[in-house]
């Protein structure tokens, strides 16, 4: 089991080692530089028309009382720069497929309107505060057919201005072995970066996980030469 600080450890160590000799500061020391969240394709569905409700909570749609169907999952995490500051008033927008495989975008669900969780919000939103931190209440996400990686599609916007897209696997997952996406374009590094452990919560009665996700934005989206890592698949 990791705890978060040895995840950030694992982040500096990375990120040292993608900067090769790294930087020097000026009081000689090594520059403690984040390894940046790797960009991946945002995939064919992203929400084609946006649900009426599109707040943090996944699991709940509008005032219902009936519960998406899957494995509740608590998702937090921080948005911040390589140098490890928070960033606020960021936008973090995340999506993904319902237990029985449907996105929330006519292209996938209109073939499959019996199979589909309509309890599921299948996208949400969260604008980060002055820690960078955010919060979603959702399902552990599954594998579909061309996807055998499960994953949550993850995008970032500051000030109408689109950040970083990626995407967040389930680590040690055996489907990440085989998905063209996990697999395609990308370095053994960056990829670890994307993984994020789905822990059982000890004191959940109803088993309810806990993920824990950093993103890692190349450079704070106030410097007019913004740029997010790229990849090379897209
Ligand atoms: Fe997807």
């Amino acid at each position: 089991m990791m705890r978060d600080n040895e995840i950030l450890s694992r982040r500096v160590f990375l990120g040292t080692c993608a900067a090769g000799a790294a930087l020097f500061t000026t009081r000689g020391l090594f520059a403690e530089q984040l390894a940046l969240t790797p960009s991946r394709t945002e995939g064919p569905f992203y929400p084609d028309r946006l649900p009426l409700d599109t707040d943090n909570d996944l699991i709940i749609v509008n005032d219902g009382i009936t519960p998406a169907v899957g494995e509740i999952t608590h998702l937090t995490g921080r948005i911040l720069s390589e140098t490890g500051s928070p960033i606020r008033n960021a936008t973090i927008e995340i999506w993904q497929c319902d237990a029985n495989q449907v996105y929330l975008h006519t292209g996938d669900s209109d073939g499959k309107r019996d199979q589909q969780d309509k309890n599921f919000q299948g996208f949400g939103r969260f604008t980060t505060g002055s820690t960078g931190e955010y919060y979603f209440r959702t399902i552990k996400p599954v594998p579909y057919p061309g996807r055998p990686a499960p994953h949550i599609h993850i995008k970032v916007k500051k000030g109408g201005r689109e950040l970083l897209t990626t995407q967040l696997n389930i680590a040690g997952h055996p489907g990440n072995e085989v998905d063209g996406v996990v697999l395609g374009g990308i370095g053994v590094f960056d990829r670890e970066l994307l993984m994020a452990e789905f822990k059982p919560i000890k004191e959940s009665k109803i088993g309810e996980l806990a993920a824990h996700f950093d993103l890692i934005l190349g450079r704070t989206p106030d410097e007019s030469a913004f740029k997010p890592k790229s990849s090379s698949s897209r």
